[in-house]
């Protein structure tokens, strides 16, 4: 039989060679578990005299203790190792440059029409909202534009199947429709605004078959037609933070009578001519007019009582202006390198 001194040593040779915490746990149940080479040890003492098991009973516990001991302390060492290892694996070096945060920003038609919704809020304007899928009703006949009337002809509708959203379903045409739905939930006075995404059959390098636009509509009694010229003077000097010509020039909208086009002093050259006012000195900006007889009845505002202004513009086309941006469809290509130039401020 192996000798205690020879077992001791073969259990701490193995320990030392035990290189990872897997390893020592097999190595620490062959020697000290219960079915452990040195408690054999012990079950053998019933072999021997009587009066030398106290003594050999204490040299197995000795060499017992001794091999727990090189046990805790191997441990000890492999666990740190494991510890050691998993931070040098997962090591931040923190003398290496930053990234950088890559911050977002608001697309440039976004911040047009927060621009426009501040500025129409603070002189209390409320913003309304439309459905983008309408019906004929909203957005042509309550808008005086009856059917088969030739004004149908000037917008290149969309038309949807009529399983798909119901009978006589359209892309909205203009956010105009929003008129009508505000009339109809609220009685006047009452001044909102309707921004959103309108739709037309139309593609080139001033128009997208999706663009936006801001409508505004007033309604009192003794509204005339110089508080609209006002406010919307108002509006684009506040727009373009200068001073600016405006001129009217009438025009026709079935919704509104009298109709105007709205031009301003040209943004680029002050009105000196140049190739984006197409040597005019002029741009023009908006359609407008005082609300129609018939579109208030339509609406059950009775039109001995009550008049009213309104106005629609083109959001892209107010971005475009600002921004210094020539062709529509850089908005909507979503080209970061082009997107990125409006990031802040
Ligand atoms: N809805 C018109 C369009 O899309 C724009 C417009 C003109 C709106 C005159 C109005 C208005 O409210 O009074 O061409």
């Amino acid at each position: 039989m192996e000798s205690l001194s020879e077992l001791t040593e073969r259990a701490r040779a193995d320990i030392t060679a035990s290189a990872d915490l897997t390893r020592h746990d097999e190595v620490r149940v062959h020697w000290r578990g219960k079915k452990g080479l040195l408690t054999e040890q012990l079950k053998s003492l019933g072999g021997l005299p009587a009066a030398e098991r106290p003594a050999a009973g204490q040299r197995i516990n000795e060499a017992k203790s001794r091999v727990q001991v090189q046990l805790d302390e191997r441990r000890g060492l492999l666990e740190h190792d494991a510890v050691e290892r998993t931070l040098s694996a997962g090591r931040i070096d923190i003398t290496l440059e930053g990234r950088g945060e890559q911050s977002g920003g608001l697309h440039p038609v976004t911040r047009a029409r927060l621009r426009i919704e501040k500025l129409f809020s603070d002189v209390g304007f409320t913003v309304a909202q439309g459905p983008e899928i309408e019906d004929d009703f909203h957005n042509f006949t309550a808008l005086n534009v009856p059917e088969n009337h030739p004004a149908r002809a000037m917008h290149d509708t969309f038309y949807l199947e009529p399983g798909q959203a119901g009978e006589g379903t359209l892309l909205r045409t203009h956010t105009s429709p929003v008129q009508i739905r505000a009339l109809r939930a609220g009685k006047p006075p009452l001044a909102v605004i309707a921004p959103g995404r309108v739709y037309r059959i139309d593609s080139d390098a001033t128009h997208t078959p999706m663009f936006h636009q801001i409508e505004g509509l007033l309604v009192d009694t003794d509204v005339s037609f110089a508080q609209l010229k006002s406010i919307l003077h108002g509006f684009m000097e506040a727009f373009f933070e200068r001073d600016l010509a405006m001129r009217l020039r009438p025009s026709y909208f079935p919704f509104t009578e009298p109709s105007a086009e709205v031009d301003i002093s040209c943004v680029e050259c002050g009105g000196k001519g140049c190739r984006l006012c197409k040597h005019t000195g002029w741009i023009e900006v908006l359609g407008c007019g005082m609300v129609h007889p018939n579109v208030l009845a339509s609406c059950d505002v009775d039109p001995d009582r009550y008049t009213g202004y309104a106005f629609g513009m083109g959001i892209d086309r107010l971005a475009m202006l600002r921004y210094g941006v020539n062709d529509l469809r850089l908005f909507f290509e979503n080209d970061l390198r082009f997107l990125r130039q409006f990031r802040g401020g």
